[in-house]
């Protein structure tokens, strides 16, 4: 018997990704309407995410904290907590500033592995009034999970998100 759970999917996965995205994003502006605290804004950015999107296994982010990555709100396995600049696909893409696309994490040098299910990654760089604040993660079990729609459209997610909030997040 196909469960609500299973018909959910595979709505999910048959909705053109722009689409999805769009849908997304109304919600999350919703969701965080009212509300500026960079932490619980972002807690709920990460359940929304990792429950509208198909194929992940962790949702979340990173926030610079002490000159380095310190793990924030988040959905999945439990994690790694400190993450230098230019370690791993988040310190990598901290260092440079720009959305991180990895089709295959285990083809990545210095993939750090939080959960042995994931097999690509995306990270999108958090810029705040011009200063970088932290990164998204996207982890899929999936190879090759991840591409340019993806990149778009989380950033429009992101842009939602800081939009709507502060940046203090001690
Ligand atoms: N894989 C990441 C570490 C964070 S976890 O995926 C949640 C990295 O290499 O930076």
């Amino acid at each position: 018997m196909t469960s609500v759970v299973d018909y959910r999917k595979m709505t999910m996965q048959l909705t053109p990704k722009h689409e999805l995205y769009d849908e997304v994003a109304a919600q999350l502006s919703s969701l965080l309407a009212g509300e500026r605290d960079l932490v619980a804004n972002a807690a709920n950015f990460a359940a929304l995410v990792f429950h509208s999107l198909p194929d992940l296994n962790w949702a979340g982010f990173y926030f610079v904290k002490d000159g380095e990555l310190v793990l924030g709100p988040f959905q999945g396995q439990p994690a790694c907590m400190r993450i230098a600049f230019g370690r791993g696909v988040c310190g990598a893409a901290a260092a440079k500033c720009v959305t991180t696309i990895v089709p295959n994490v285990h083809d990545f040098p210095g993939h750090i592995a939080c959960d042995m299910e994931s097999n690509s990654e995306i990270v999108i760089p958090l810029m705040k009034n011009e200063h970088f604040i932290g990164v998204l993660d996207l982890d899929s079990p999936l190879v090759a999970r991840f591409d340019e729609a993806d990149a778009a459209g989380l950033e429009t997610l992101v842009k939602i998100l800081l939009a709507s909030t502060g940046t203090d997040v001690s």
